[in-house]
């Protein structure tokens, strides 16, 4: 299992009071949260549709966090270099979105920033595997992507967070094991012993009425 301290925790601003942005950005670093995750949607990949590279642009200022930032789009490549510019740290996009993976991931590194890939939980472990070498961060979705506040799918998608520990390790690789959905101060525990060291939370953060308690209870050892 990761060393709990170093577990990186990542609160996404899917869940924030989008009318007061700014605000809700300084209180997640205050919180001592590591990175912003910012879910991207395109009323497309999936049902619904938050921001695009205008909004991230008008959050860079206001936080030192890198800014992890997750494509849920059908087309990613026609956006990659905008977000970019938005000011973002690292980048990732969905196997089973409609682009050429390798390019894409090639792409993002091209551009100075870290590069992810992320699989629905339908998805199985095999098909990121011929990216695996190229990826800094896999995030292994423990919801159907869309919507925050859904219920972590624990069946369906902790064996592949294992499975992708044991490969990295098999292969000498070093990428991040990221979780986005239903990840909260129970599940992280159950995400961390399969070998995930990214948490990604919504509701369970920016829902907490003390979210710096909230965000050190992820921390916790088991
Ligand atoms: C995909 C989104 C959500 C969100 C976190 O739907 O990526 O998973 O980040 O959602 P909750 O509120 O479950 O932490
Ligand atoms: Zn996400």
């Amino acid at each position: 299992m990761t060393d709990c301290k170093s577990r990186i925790i990542a609160p996404s601003l899917l869940a924030a009071d989008w009318s007061r942005v700014a605000e809700e950005v300084i209180r997640a670093e205050q919180a001592g949260a590591d990175w912003l995750h910012l879910d991207v949607m395109d009323a497309h990949f999936v049902d619904n549709l938050s921001f695009g590279p205008q909004f991230v642009s008008i959050v860079r200022p206001h936080t030192t966090l890198p800014l992890d930032t997750h494509l849920m789009m059908t087309n990613p490549d026609h956006y990659l270099d905008r977000f970019v510019k938005a000011g973002v740290n690292r980048i990732t996009v969905h196997v089973e979105a409609d682009h050429d993976v390798k390019k894409s991931l090639a792409h993002i590194r091209s551009q100075g920033c870290g590069c992810g890939l992320a699989l629905n939980p339908a998805t199985p472990f095999d098909a990121v595997l011929p990216y695996v070498d190229q990826i800094d961060l896999l995030l292994v979705m423990t919801v159907v992507p869309g919507y925050g506040g859904q219920p972590f799918m624990e069946a369906e998608t902790m064996p592949k967070v294992a499975a992708a520990r044991q490969y990295r390790q098999e292969h000498g690789l070093n990428f991040h094991i990221e979780v986005d959905g239903g990840i909260d101060h129970r599940t992280v525990h159950i995400a961390a012993r399969h070998g995930a060291d990214v948490m990604v939370a919504g509701t369970s953060l920016y829902g907490a009425k003390d979210m710096a308690a909230a965000v050190a209870a992820m921390r916790e050892c088991e």
